[in-house]
C-alpha cells in the first residue's frame, strides 16, 4: 500500500488556513486531515461544514474529514457536499454503521470507519469489504498534542493480516519516531498535526515523515 502524509490542520494557524494549507500542499501532502467534533461525541469543538467548503475552493489535495461526532449518518450528505473526499466516522457513535458507510458511498465518497485506542477490531470486520480505510485512533480522540500509545499497535499487525489492500491510517501522536512504529505494524497514512504545524519546516517535516515510514516499511519487507 502507498504510503500517504495526511497533515492534520487542528494544529494549524487558525487564522491563516490558506497558507497553512498551501505548505501542505507544496510539501507533496496526500491528503488534508480535516477533524470535525462536535463538543458531544468528544469533549472538544473544532471546525464544521462551512470552513470544509470554503476551504475546498482553495485546495486541490483532497480532503480526509475525521467526524468525531454523534450521529454522523444525519451529517454525512453535508459534508460531502461541502467537499469531504474520504468521510471517516466513528464506529462508536450513534449511528448504524452499514446504513452510514451505505449513504457515504451513495454520495461517492470514499468510507472510512474509525475506532478509539480501547475499540478492538470486531465490529469493523463486516464492514472490510466496502472501506477505503480504516482509522486506528492511536490517542483518545478530541485534542491534538497527546502522547502515542503503542498498545494500538496490535490491532494494526491484526488488520493488515485479514486486509492486506485497504488503508491503514493512524491518527495521534505521529512524529518521526512513532511514524516507524506505525509503519513497521502495517499502517500506510499517517496523520500528523503538531509534529507538522509546530515544526519550523512544515515542508520538510512532511518529507521526513514520509521517508521514515517508507523505510521501515522495506525493512519489514526483507
Ligand atoms: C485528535 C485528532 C487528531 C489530531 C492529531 O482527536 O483526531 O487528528 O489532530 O494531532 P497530533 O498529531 O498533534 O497528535
Ligand atoms: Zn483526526
Amino acid at each position: 500500500m502507498d504510503i500517504k502524509i495526511s497533515p492534520s490542520i487542528l494544529a494549524s494557524d487558525y487564522a491563516n488556513l490558506q497558507s497553512e494549507l498551501e505548505k501542505c500542499e507544496k510539501a507533496g501532502a496526500d491528503l488534508i486531515h480535516i477533524d470535525v467534533m462536535d463538543g458531544h461525541f468528544v469533549p472538544n469543538i473544532s471546525i464544521g461544514i462551512p470552513v470544509v467548503e470554503a476551504l475546498k475552493k482553495i485546495c486541490k489535495v483532497p480532503f480526509d474529514v475525521h467526524l468525531m461526532i454523534s450521529d454522523p449518518l444525519k451529517y454525512a450528505e453535508a459534508f460531502a457536499n461541502a467537499g469531504a473526499d474520504i468521510i471517516c466516522f466513528h464506529i462508536e457513535s450513534d449511528s448504524d454503521p452499514v446504513k452510514t458507510v451505505d449513504k457515504i458511498l451513495a454520495l461517492g465518497k470514499k468510507a472510512a470507519v474509525a475506532i478509539k485506542p480501547d475499540t478492538d477490531i470486531d465490529g469493523i470486520i463486516p464492514l472490510l469489504n466496502k472501506l477505503s480505510m480504516v482509522l486506528v485512533m492511536t490517542v483518545e480522540p478530541g485534542f491534538g498534542g497527546q502522547s502515542f500509545m503503542e498498545s494500538t499497535m496490535p490491532k494494526i499487525e491484526k488488520l493488515r493480516k485479514i486486509a492486506e489492500h485497504i488503508d491503514i491510517e493512524v491518527d495521534g501522536g505521529i512524529n518521526a519516531e512513532t511514524v516507524k512504529i506505525a509503519s513497521r505494524a502495517g499502517a500506510n497514512v499517517f496523520v500528523a498535526g503538531s509534529a507538522v504545524f509546530k515544526s519550523d519546516d512544515p515542508c520538510k517535516t512532511v518529507g521526513i515523515l514520509k521517508e521514515n515510514a517508507a523505510n521501515e516499511k522495506e525493512k519489514t519487507l526483507l
